[in-house]
């Protein structure tokens, strides 16, 4: 559905997006990740047909994107990460004025404009002016906007940005069942562990380069091969620390008051002859367990610490 393939951006002597390849199937929700700068919005942009790139080359459904800008526009549904909405336009009237951009023909216009309202739930805001709507509402209207004209791809900057919790649900709620509908998704966020449980796929992006794409689970794997275990007793946690040393897949142990959390480069048999040997010492072990990857320290880890 997209393909990306040596995308390059510059502005003037900088560059904003480095020798990007991307490419994600129909049907999949590609979260795209990465700090403020990272070059995410001016991607998208290039694949909206809406920035020219430096060279490189994106298809879209079989559609060059920099080459067929009409044709693209029928392709994509775009919600840009800021946007502003028109005074005086009612909800109905501001669905019914993009989908008149869209040359949707006026008898099938509330056909379609009314069940995008009851997608993004704001049915009951039809006759309400636009401007007087919250932003999370503005929000949610921007994607039904974006999906009048029923594309293929949907590129979405930071939807989520700026909504409460209760918003951000129902956002992603939304989100689920255009997936059910076979649209493939793109969004960009900061929002880590929001984007692992709705992405089929996660790149995470930093100074114009994809780091590292795969699904959230492949990541994970390829990042957390160092396993941290941490324990904790009710007895003296030396003692731990004693037994531990004379296990070579043991690397190095931290020791706090009552718990301590070491480095292990073995199974999950191995592990479990660990803890084996620390009961049969006598030792009232009250917690042995594994520390899981998440997200957050992923990116931390594959970006080198840069800001959230
Ligand atoms: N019109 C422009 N002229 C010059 N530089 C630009 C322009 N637009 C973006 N940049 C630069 O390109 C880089 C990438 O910006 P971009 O907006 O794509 O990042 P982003 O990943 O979307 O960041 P954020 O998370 O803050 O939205 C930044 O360093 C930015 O300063
Ligand atoms: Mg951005």
């Amino acid at each position: 559905m997209l393909e990306i393939k040596g995308l390059v951006k510059q502005y003037g002597k900088f560059t904003a997006v480095d020798h990007l390849d991307l490419s994600v199937e129909e049907g999949n929700i590609f979260g795209f990740v990465g700090p403020n700068g990272a070059g995410k919005t001016t991607t998208m942009r290039i694949m909206a047909g809406l920035l020219t790139a430096t060279s490189g080359s994106v298809l879209i459904d079989g559609v060059d994107a920099t080459k067929n800008p009409l044709l693209l526009r029928e392709k994509i549904g775009y919600m840009p990460d800021f946007f502003g909405v028109y005074d005086n336009l009612k909800v109905s009237e501001y669905m019914d004025f993009y989908a008149g951009a869209y040359e949707i023909p006026y008898g099938q216009r509330d056909g379609i404009i009314n069940p995008l309202l009851d997608l993004v739930n704001l049915s009951d805001k039809k006759d309400v002016y636009v401007d007087t709507l919250s932003r999370g509402m503005k929000q949610r209207l921007c994607l039904a906007r974006s999906l009048v004209h029923d594309p293929k791809l949907l590129i979405l900057d930071e939807p989520a940005s700026g909504l409460d919790p209760r918003a951000r649900i129902e956002m992603k709620d939304a989100l689920k069942q255009l997936q059910t509908l076979n649209k493939t998704i793109l969004i960009s966020s900061h929002i880590l562990p929001e984007l692992a449980e709705m992405c089929t796929q996660v790149g995470i992006m930093e100074k114009g380069k994809l780091l590292i794409q795969g699904s959230v689970g492949d990541i994970m794997q390829r990042l957390t091969q160092k396993r941290v275990v941490s324990v904790r007793t009710t007895g003296d946690v030396a003692k731990i620390t004693y037994v531990l040393k004379e296990n070579p897949l043991v690397r190095s142990i931290v020791q706090h008051q009552s718990d301590l959390e070491f480095d292990f480069d073995g199974t999950d048999a191995d592990l479990a002859d660990i803890l084996k040997s620390l009961v049969m010492k006598g030792i009232p072990v009250t917690q042995f367990k594994e520390k899981e990857g998440n997200l957050e320290e992923i990116f931390m880890q594959v970006t080198g610490g840069a800001a959230l």
